[in-house]
């Protein structure tokens, strides 16, 4: 089988190309990416050198020309796309709302339109679980496959809107799509501008870890290796035109994911200093992922202790790889300490 990876450069994309190379031996991946501040061709340097031509290329480009996404599609005829192509930084997408939609609904309407065109057997669009909304902290529910979208933040509301188009694909043109919306990732290669790594890289530098002042604001925390063990799950046994939620039930709070981070390198208290929240900031997300375990057979593997602790050593034992990311010339760098001065019009 032949897949093309869209977003294969970032952080889940990389380690999803690793983990299909690595379990599908006669398959093949192209993966096609714009190389956007997020993206590092270097995070499959290793996988280039073993691969390259034979199972593994690179396409750089924007899923939104639509004239390089079919070109890539015409020579490559892959069976199956995987869109994990986004910009996916809420705290950017407070400040620069319209590439999220552009790259986020457009792009992926382009590559909708390209699947269509080429035949491609599935498209499988990877989502979040930020469309649904937020949860109260004390709630007793959880958001299953049927829970209405209520996104609260542009980055939110662009995924969703994607979502509704992957739908809207299937039941119009009965494209053969799934759809997956996961819980919060963590591991290896994730951009230190998003929460663990930030936090952990910080902590190294002995640097003030800024959390904001709803500091017991919970998040529900997967293993990256798990995600993609659940995608690779739904590709080969999920239902056409289906959603499934990838969960793990482990909800930690900043507070808690700050003090884990804080124990583990051995670093004090006092690098924590509170800010105030991001405009909308939501307070909990938790999904119920039994649909996924009782029809694909998936289940998290990665103890959340355990997952934490190799991926704060990743941090500690690649210090070049995020430094070399923290000097790149990014002009999107959002200080996450000064949300007091942005004001809502
Ligand atoms: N990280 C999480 O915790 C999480 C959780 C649930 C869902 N998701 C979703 O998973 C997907 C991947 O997330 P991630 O954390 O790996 O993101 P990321 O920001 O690390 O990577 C995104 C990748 O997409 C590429 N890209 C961006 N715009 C592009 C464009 N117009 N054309 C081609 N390539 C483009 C970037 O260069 C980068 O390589 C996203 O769709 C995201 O919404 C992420």
């Amino acid at each position: 089988m032949k897949l093309l990876v869209t977003g294969g450069a970032g952080f889940i994309g990389t380690n999803f190309i690793r983990y299909w190379l690595r379990h599908y031996s006669n398959d093949a991946v192209i993966n096609l990416d714009r190389l956007t501040y997020a993206g590092d061709l270097s995070n499959l340097t290793d996988i280039a050198e073993t691969h390259c031509p034979k199972r593994y290329k690179f396409a750089h480009g924007d899923i939104l020309d639509s004239t390089f996404v079919e070109d890539v599609l015409k020579t490559e005829h892959p069976d199956v796309i995987v869109n994990f192509a986004a910009e996916s930084h809420n705290s950017r997408a407070i400040l620069h709302p319209r590439r999220f939609f552009e790259t986020n609904v457009m792009g992926t309407q382009v590559l909708l339109d390209a699947a269509r065109q080429y035949g491609v057997q599935r498209f499988h669009h990877i989502s979040t679980c930020e469309v649904y909304g937020e949860l109260p902290l004390d709630s007793p529910h959880t958001f299953s496959e049927s829970a209405p979208y209520r996104p609260q933040t542009p980055y939110n509301a662009s995924k969703a809107a994607a979502d509704h188009l992957v739908n809207a694909y299937f039941h119009s043109f009965g494209m053969p799509i799934t759809i997956s919306n996961c819980a919060n990732n963590y591991g290896p290669y994730q951009h230190p501008e998003k929460l663990i790594p930030l936090f952990t890289t910080n902590a190294i530098q002995n640097l003030p870890l800024t959390l904001y002042q709803s500091s017991h604001n919970r998040r529900e925390w997967l293993h990256v290796e798990d995600h993609c063990r659940a995608i690779a799950a739904v590709i080969e046994r999920g239902k056409i035109g289906e959603t499934y939620n990838v969960g793990s039930g482990i909800e930690k709070s900043i507070e808690e994911i700050s003090d884990f981070i804080l124990d583990t390198l051995g670093k004090p208290q006092q690098l924590k200093t509170y800010v105030p929240d991001r405009p909308g900031h939501d307070c909990r997300y938790l999904l119920d992922s039994q649909k996924i375990t009782h029809e694909v057979g998936w289940e998290p593997r990665i103890p959340f202790e355990e997952g934490m602790r190799e991926t704060i050593r990743w941090y500690v034992e690649n210090k070049e790889w995020w430094q070399a990311i923290q000097q790149k010339v990014d002009d999107g760098v959002v200080q996450e300490d000064k949300w007091e001065t942005f004001t809502r019009r």
